[in-house]
């Protein structure tokens, strides 16, 4: 089982997008995954609550199921979604299962400020610093042709982590979200622009 952590404690940075697209693509492959809803707010379990029945399958946990539930549907993947603010202790909890931890950000300045602070956080952690868990970045929501795409490169370059790729600003998102759809449950004419960017984050995964 390998677990992948979705985490920045900054709110709407993508991490619930990043999670339920993440988790459509790993059950698309045929493989068994569970996405595992820490945030209170439940937009991921929400998600899944409007998926259709007839596409590939993805199991649900969320805090108010038993922790021992979690490996029953014996899964695959855990594809782990975390909710804004968390730090500390439930950092420290979440990273004991997860293997990779994927970072989104924004190009903004007030999201690069607080991801800035968090890779502090992260990188304090032992398992992080021996090595044990693999932290990459990736960027959301960008636009090439802006300067908060330059900024934000600027600011990927600085920060020690691999950034695995840079996803656009895209109404297919929204779309999805709102449907119970990952982008690899839709027609691929529709997603072309999307799976150049999103094969690299892919090839990691797959790795
Ligand atoms: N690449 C994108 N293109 C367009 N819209 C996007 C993209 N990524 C995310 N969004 C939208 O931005 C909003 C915030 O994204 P999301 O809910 O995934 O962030 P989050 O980090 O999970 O937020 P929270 O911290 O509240 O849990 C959502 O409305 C989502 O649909
Ligand atoms: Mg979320």
């Amino acid at each position: 089982m390998k677990t992948i952590l979705i985490a920045n404690p900054k709110g709407g940075s993508g991490k619930t997008t990043l999670a339920t697209n993440l988790a459509g693509y790993l059950a698309s492959k045929g493989g068994r995954v569970l996405l595992v809803d820490l945030d209170r707010q439940r937009s991921a379990s929400d998600w899944l609550g409007r998926r259709p029945e007839f596409l590939p399958t993805i199991r649900g946990w969320n805090s108010q199921l038993d922790k021992k539930s979690m490996g029953e549907a014996k899964p695959d993947w855990l594809v782990v979604d975390s909710p804004a603010g968390m730090h500390g202790d439930k950092l420290t909890n979440a990273l004991k299962r997860a293997g990779q931890v994927i970072v989104p950000v924004q190009p903004s300045a007030f999201d690069m400020e607080a991801t800035r602070n968090f890779l502090e956080e992260l990188r304090a952690q032992k398992s992080v610093r021996k090595e044990k868990i693999e932290v990459a970045m990736i960027g959301m929501r960008v636009d090439a042709r802006t300067r908060a795409a330059a900024d934000l490169s600027s600011f990927l370059d600085e920060v020690g982590f691999p950034v695995l790729t840079l996803l656009r600003d895209a109404q297919i998102y929204v779309q999805a979200a709102g449907e119970g759809l990952s982008l690899f449950d839709m027609a691929p004419s529709r997603i072309v622009r999307e799976m150049e960017q999103w094969q690299p984050l892919l090839d990691w995964l797959d790795a």
